[in-house]
Formats: structure tokens, C-alpha cells, sequence
């Protein structure tokens, strides 16, 4: 990741910093892995929904995956086509709902009967035969942090098993639904591919299943969870696409005609952001050194919320200096305002800019105005 250090000691922080080069990078190695295949990417909205990014991503051809109406119209604003738009989320409103009708989007991934029903209903009312997909609840453990995992049983995400047969019986019988495929999503950061392999293959049962029953998915949603290297981000700063996507399709047994679709969020935007921040002091502790920076939870939740590593850079200390212990924390009044413990840096002063590694997922669309804090600013270089 390239940071112009001029550049970005003229602005103020904390700053998201975006660099175009890894983002636009990515990208081609997305379309390089799925050219001549049956995939299709969504990008997931929820990820980075920053118009600068959104308008990147859809200039290079992807769709966009879609959790609130509110980003339906962000992916729209932003030039993805409505007709490669998904949208899913367990509580659509019946605002939302319509205006995903209204916007034309390609389908919607539907979490239960009840919004099944809902939807039937706005859909006649209205005048539309919105695309269905149903979002299966597969109990499938992704072996990830508990926080993100989404497809077992005790998550509020998808459609049991055991009520799928009735929910694809409804969206068949009705008059005003089209039923198109089946969506799962099992949950973020999964480096390992077997957790997808275990995916592929419940999916394929429930295809073949089906298909006994004379029942055809066009559209087989394997949701998003690709994991990136929050360590070495410099190392990996492109994800294994290639890994990925063979996983899926040398796993998938497709019928003709079949499109696996992906909706990957963190492995598009995550490494090619950062979160710059200046250090306001360096405070000594009684046996420890807090690095205190004017970034703080509220800029970037995740460390806070799920114990998370974002990789420490002090941009601007002499490199050569001794290497010190600190701990790095932000202003916020909550001690789970910390980004590192025990962080090894050079030798680290007042004023010094530091990164916040593989801040682009997940990081600007997570930031609140807690403590009347000001959403940070960002570029794209
Ligand atoms: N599709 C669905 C239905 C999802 O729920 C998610 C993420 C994605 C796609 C995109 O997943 P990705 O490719 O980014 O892993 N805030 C957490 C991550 C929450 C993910 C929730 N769902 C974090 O910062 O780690």
C-alpha cells in the first residue's frame, strides 16, 4: 500500500485513506477469475459504502448485494444497474421492500415465510412479480469469530431446512413471486476454503433434491466470507480469488444453464484501506506507554467490538530508531477502546501519523458519532 505521507499530513485525520492502485488491482483479478465462468460477483454495500469505492467497483462490472433500501439506492447512485442489484437482511420494512421492487432489482434474497408473505402481498398491491431467491439457513459453523458467523441454526439469518419445502411450495404456487434460486451465507473473514466445500456440497444435496421434485434453481447464492490477511497485508494484499472460486466451482456439481453468484464484501475493499490518525500523546503509564491517537472506536469499531488486529504502522517515525513496547488506544471514554497491546514501534512522538492496516471493510461503514465525534473524512489516491 502506497501512502504519500505529505499527502496526507496537509489533511486532517483520522482519515481513511483508499488506495486505487490495490483496489483497482483487486478487481481486475476478480473479472480475471470469473471471465468465462458461470459466476457472477456482487459487491457487498455493507462492506464500504464510500460513493468514491461504490463507484469504482461498479465501473468494473460487478453487482452489488444490497441489506437496506438505503443502499439499494447507494448502489443505484453510484452506476451499478439495478437489474444486478440483490438485496437481503432479515427485516426488510414494507418501504424497503417496495422501493426493491420499484428500482427493479434483480431479486431479493428472502430470510423467512412471513416476509415471503409480506412480499407476495406489496407485489400484487403494487404490480410487480419480484425475482425470489430463498436464503437458506444451511447450520453450517464457518469456524470464524462468533459475532460473524451466519449460518447456524441459533442465527436469526435464513430459512430452516426444515420450512424451506414450504417456502418453495409458496413462492411456486403464487401468482405474484418468481421464484429464481436459493441463497445462503455462512459467515465473514474465512480464510479456509473447507467451510465453502461443506457449503457446496449441502448445496448440491438440496439442488438434487429439488430437482426430484421437479423444482429448478436458476441462481445458486453462495453468499460472500472470503477472508483477508490482516497480518501481512502487505504480503497478500490480494486475496486468493483463484483459490475461492475453484473451491465453489470444482465443488458445485451446476446444471446447465446454473450461475453461482458471490457477494463478496471484505475481500474487494479490505486491504485497500487504511485509517490514518495523528498520535496526540504518548502518555506514560506505570508499567506501560499508551500511544494515544485521535482515532478511536468510533472511527473503527472493530477491534473494540470483536477483539480484532488491525495491523500498527507509524508512518512517519525514523525507521531506524529502537523498537519500543506501547499500548495504542484511542480518546474514547470505553477501555475497549484499543487498538493494540503490546504493539512493537519505532521510537513513537507526539504528532506522528499511524496507519490502521486493512481498514477497508467494515471501517468507515461502521463509524459512528459517538462522543459527538465527526464521521472521518476520506480520499481515494
Ligand atoms: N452477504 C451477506 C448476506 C452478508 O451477511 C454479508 C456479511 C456479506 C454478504 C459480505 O460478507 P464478506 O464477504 O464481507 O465477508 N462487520 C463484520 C463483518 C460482518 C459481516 C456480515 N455479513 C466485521 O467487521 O468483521
Amino acid at each position: 500500500m502506497n501512502i504519500d505521507i505529505d499527502l496526507a499530513k496537509g489533511l486532517k485525520t483520522p482519515l481513511y485513506w483508499y488506495d486505487y492502485q490495490i483496489l483497482q488491482a483487486t478487481l481486475d483479478e476478480i473479472n480475471r477469475c470469473i471471465s468465462g465462468t458461470p459466476v457472477k460477483v456482487h459487491y457487498a454495500v455493507k462492506a464500504n459504502s464510500n460513493k468514491k469505492l461504490l463507484k469504482v467497483i461498479s465501473e468494473a462490472g460487478l453487482g452489488a448485494d444490497c441489506v437496506s433500501g438505503r443502499e439499494v439506492t447507494a448502489a443505484i447512485n453510484a452506476g451499478f444497474k439495478p437489474d444486478t442489484i440483490c438485496y437481503a437482511g432479515v427485516g426488510k420494512t414494507d418501504r424497503e421492500l417496495i422501493l426493491g421492487m420499484k428500482s427493479g432489482i434483480a431479486y431479493f434474497n428472502v430470510e423467512s415465510i412471513e416476509e415471503l408473505k409480506v412480499l407476495e402481498q406489496l407485489a400484487e398491491e403494487y404490480g410487480y412479480k419480484p425475482n425470489v431467491c430463498l436464503r437458506v439457513n444451511p447450520n453450517i459453523d464457518a469456524h470464524t469469530h462468533h459475532y460473524i458467523t451466519t449460518g447456524l441454526e441459533e442465527n436469526k439469518f435464513g430459512i430452516h431446512l426444515s420450512l424451506l419445502a414450504e417456502a418453495v411450495e409458496f413462492s411456486r404456487n403464487s401468482e405474484f413471486l418468481n421464484l429464481v434460486g436459493l441463497h445462503f451465507h455462512i459467515g465473514s473473514q474465512i480464510t479456509d476454503m473447507a467451510p465453502f466445500r461443506y457449503l457446496c456440497g449441502k448445496i448440491n444435496q438440496l439442488v438434487e433434491e429439488y430437482e426430484r421434485k421437479g423444482v429448478e434453481f436458476k441462481i445458486l447464492n453462495v453468499g460472500g466470507g472470503l477472508g483477508i490477511d490482516y497480518d501481512e497485508p502487505d504480503k497478500n494484499p490480494i486475496p486468493d480469488f483463484k483459490g475461492y472460486f475453484d473451491t465453489l466451482l470444482s465443488t458445485l456439481q451446476l446444471r446447465e444453464g446454473q450461475e453461482v453468484h458471490c457477494e463478496l464484501g471484505r475481500a474487494v475493499v479490505g486491504q485497500c484501506g487504511s485509517l490514518i490518525s495523528q498520535v496526540t500523546y504518548v502518555k506514560q503509564g506505570i508499567d506501560r506507554r499508551f500511544i494515544i491517537l485521535d482515532a478511536g472506536m468510533n472511527d473503527l469499531l472493530r477491534p473494540a467490538l470483536y477483539g480484532a488486529h488491525h495491523k500498527v504502522e507509524n508512518l512517519t517515525a525514523d525507521k531506524d530508531s529502537e523498537i519500543e513496547t506501547y499500548d495504542v488506544v484511542g480518546p474514547i471514554c470505553e477501555s475497549s477502546d484499543v487498538f493494540g497491546k503490546d504493539e512493537k514501534l519505532p521510537l513513537t512522538r507526539r504528532g506522528d501519523l499511524i496507519a490502521l492496516r486493512s481498514a477497508g471493510a467494515y471501517g468507515e461503514s461502521m463509524a459512528s458519532t459517538y462522543n459527538i465525534r465527526p464521521i472521518p473524512e476520506s480520499v481515494l489516491v
